[in-house]
């Protein structure tokens, strides 16, 4: 069969590179599968496979963390345990400033795929809010509305999507009027790809005209972002600080001031929150030192001896849970996420059952893990950046994800979670709410994201009110 010119030179290419099974089948392809199994070919990076294959199939290859002199790292603490209020205030205060100024937007990854949910569609578009239902991404949306209020900007919202349910996400936002914000405030952005292979280091083929490729991982956001041109979207905005977050959370503070600012104070690359561990072997990465770096260490890397140790007064020494909260520098963006660049996230392997054309061509559905599939973790940009800021954060402010269809990390923990929230901002504003030992009302409702972010937010808006409502079951304040 004659080929074009660019065609034939990458099919050399593979072949060059060991990687010439990619099209073993080609020529029985008709012309649409041809132009999909070469529009994927074209999008793979053979240098980085190879280098991946080297380090981490072939060889003798290590997945184990390096533990050798981990201690904790340290945080600011919060003022209620211990952390200077003044030095907390001056942060509110530059933070404030920084978000005022336009210098502030949000990101949200939301490529994953809600697997351990047992849900379908893309992770946003689950409900989680006690009495109205909102999905994920309407609560971030009118968070995101009510700063952009708050401080008199148009916050500008990133969102990583994959392949997988970038369209579904984007349809939802769609249906949705994009939630109240402006449609040309919201920026899709689809996570890169990379090849799954054997362990022979081999490409496999899903199909015989479609790559086994699969999301590059979190840490694959930084390149989407420089990919896509975000990072440079981000500048023409004037934008620096970008506020980092997971799709599975709903009681973030989406642009919390007093983190933006100890980031823009402390001259940050990258700043993170660090919550106390709820017990010693909770399933969250760990804040560390090693050899003058703060790293993440995450729970599946560590002992569980290590996770267990105790400081002499009885409390837990490696007591930094990484809640994936983040504040980054867009500049650091933009280096961490050039392909070309000094600083590179590491790759970690996963050793995965990775369905693929046999030699006779039929599809195989192993029922071992028979290759390995690639991911970054965004977490390991940490040891690349300067002036890491850790502060401590209130779990009940910030962290209650949705990651299990039951019992921990639910959607019923999240939504008694957030009526313990709801609680407190009124009780803080003076109002009287029956509650349980753990702060549980005995009623269900809701505060609107719309109408408050935060307690101080709740507290000014609620005094502010002419029209109070009565406290009731199925009240929803907006
Ligand atoms: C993650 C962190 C863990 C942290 C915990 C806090 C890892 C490996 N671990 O665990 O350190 O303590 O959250 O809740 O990340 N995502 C993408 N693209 C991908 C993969 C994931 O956008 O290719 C997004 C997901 O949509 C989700 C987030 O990244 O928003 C986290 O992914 P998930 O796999 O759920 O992480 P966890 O194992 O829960």
């Amino acid at each position: 069969m004659n080929h074009t010119e660019a065609t034939t030179s990458l099919l050399q290419a593979f072949k060059q590179a060991g990687q010439g099974q990619v099209f073993s089948y080609f020529d029985q392809l008709d012309a649409a599968e041809q132009a999909q199994l070469l529009e994927q070919a074209a999008s793979i990076d053979l240098a980085e496979v190879a280098t991946l294959v080297d380090e981490h199939v072939k060889g003798e290859h290590t997945s184990a963390v390096d533990l050798e002199g981990l201690t904790p790292a340290p945080y600011t603490a919060l003022p209620v345990n211990g952390g200077d209020a003044t030095q907390w205030s001056a942060a509110f205060e530059a933070g404030s400033a920084a978000i005022a100024a336009g210098r502030v937007a949000a990101f949200t990854v939301a490529g994953g795929q809600g697997t351990r949910l047992g849900y379908d569609g893309p992770k946003g578009t689950y409900p989680v809010t006690p009495v109205s239902e909102k999905t994920l991404f309407q609560v971030f949306a009118e968070k995101i509305a009510r700063s952009s209020e708050r401080f008199g900007v148009t916050i500008h919202w990133f969102i990583l999507t994959s392949e997988i349910n970038n369209s579904a996400t984007v349809a939802a936002f769609e249906a949705a009027d994009f939630f109240g914000l402006k449609p040309e405030a919201v920026h899709f952005i689809v996570q890169g790809l990379v090849p799954a292979v054997d362990y022979e280091g081999k490409i496999l083929l899903a199909e015989t005209s479609k790559i086994a490729m699969t999301p590059d991982g979190h840490g694959g956001s930084l390149r989407a972002l420089v990919r896509s041109g975000a990072v440079a979207k981000m500048q023409e905005l004037g934008v620096d600080c970008v506020s980092y977050f997971q799709v599975d959370n709903p009681i973030i503070q989406c642009i919390d001031p007093a983190f933006i600012g100890f980031h823009v104070l402390g001259q940050s690359e990258l700043s993170s929150k660090m919550v106390p561990k709820a017990y010693a072997l909770e399933k969250v990465g760990h804040f560390c030192m090693q050899n003058d770096s703060a790293l993440v260490v995450e729970y599946s890397d560590m002992p569980n001896s290590m996770q267990e140790e105790t400081n002499p007064d009885g409390s837990i020494r490696f007591n930094g849970g990484s809640v994936a909260i983040h504040i980054f520098d867009r500049a650091f963006i933009a280096r961490a996420g050039s392909t070309t660049s000094d600083v590179q996230l590491p790759f970690h392997r996963a050793d995965k059952k990775i369905p693929y054309v046999g030699a006779d061509g039929v599809i195989v559905t192993p029922d071992a893990a028979n290759g390995v599939k690639f991911e970054m973790f965004v977490f390991d940009a940490l040891p690349l950046a300067k002036n890491p800021v850790i502060i401590e954060a209130a779990r009940e402010d910030d962290f209650s994800p949705v990651k299990n269809a039951e019992g921990l990390d639910s959607p019923q923990s999240c939504k008694e979670d957030q009526l313990r929230m709801f609680t407190r901002w009124l009780i803080a504003a003076g109002e009287n709410v029956e509650v349980d030992g753990t702060g549980l009302p005995a009623i269900t409702f809701e505060i609107s994201p719309r109408f408050a972010v935060d307690q101080a937010d709740f507290i000014a808006q609620w005094a502010a009110r002419v029209d109070q409502p009565a406290i009731v079951d199925g009240l929803i304040i907006e």
